[in-house]
């Protein structure tokens, strides 16, 4: 490779996080980081990483936009049918990291994915701009397809289909609710002397802090 990727190399110094400002739910730092993320600006904020596994223990990744944080959970949609989908029918474990180059700050979460109810998914699926109903009603997500035509033509043909209704959504698609039991705050420092702090959900359901090396 001709590029010099050793000499790529930037220090980190937009801030630190402090213990004394470690609240005891996890959640309202998420909640304040996630503000300051779409306050600086940075491109696609709710962008998160998801993580599933196979039946035989092998990990995927994709990225998938955050639609809501409700009771302590995160929510996010996407086709039942496709690959990450399939994994978590076998295995509802997921892990998801925000990760906020520009503020030199990631978050990983840990927990169990569960549908959220119909009736949720209906009323996100509503809000969705028209064209992005029929999408989501006419792609096969994860599967082979013979080319983009194909796709353009079921495309015209679902969006004919429903002129003048409100397009229904599709029962193979829906959100997700994950549980977190395991919460890592990062942030970026000199030295590659990070500050990292984990929440894990203990038994009782308070959450417990440690700080880990970086
Ligand atoms: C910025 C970004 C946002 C995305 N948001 C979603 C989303 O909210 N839901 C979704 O199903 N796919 C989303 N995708 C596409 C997924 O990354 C992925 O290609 C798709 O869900 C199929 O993944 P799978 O085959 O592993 O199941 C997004 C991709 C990017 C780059």
């Amino acid at each position: 490779m001709k590029i010099n990727l050793a000499g790529i190399r930037q220090e980190y110094t937009k801030g630190g996080l402090r213990e004394s400002e470690l609240p005891d739910n996890p959640l309202l730092l998420f909640d304040r980081w996630l503000q300051e993320a779409i306050d600086a600006k940075v491109n696609e904020p709710t962008a998160v990483i998801v993580s599933t596994v196979s039946a035989d223990g092998k990990p995927s990744t994709r990225t998938v936009l955050l639609k809501g944080l409700s009771d302590g959970k995160f929510i996010f949609y996407t086709n039942y049918d496709s690959r990450k989908g399939k994994q978590l029918a076998h295995n509802p474990f997921i892990s998801l990291s925000f990760v906020w180059h520009e503020l030199e700050r990631q978050v990983h979460i840990e927990g169990k994915a569960t549908k959220v109810s119909p009736k949720e998914s209906d009323e996100y699926f509503r809000q969705r701009p028209y064209k992005s109903r029929i999408g989501a009603r006419i792609s096969p997500q994860s599967q082979p397809i013979a080319n983009r035509m194909q796709l353009m033509r079921r495309f015209v043909q679902e969006a004919a289909r429903w002129v003048g209704r409100e397009a229904e959504r599709p029962e193979n698609w829906g959100g997700y609710a994950v549980t977190p039991t395991r919460i890592e705050f990062w942030q970026g420092r000199p030295n590659r002397l990070h500050d990292r702090f984990l929440y894990t959900l203990e038994p009782k359901g308070n959450w417990e802090i440690s700080r880990l090396a970086p």
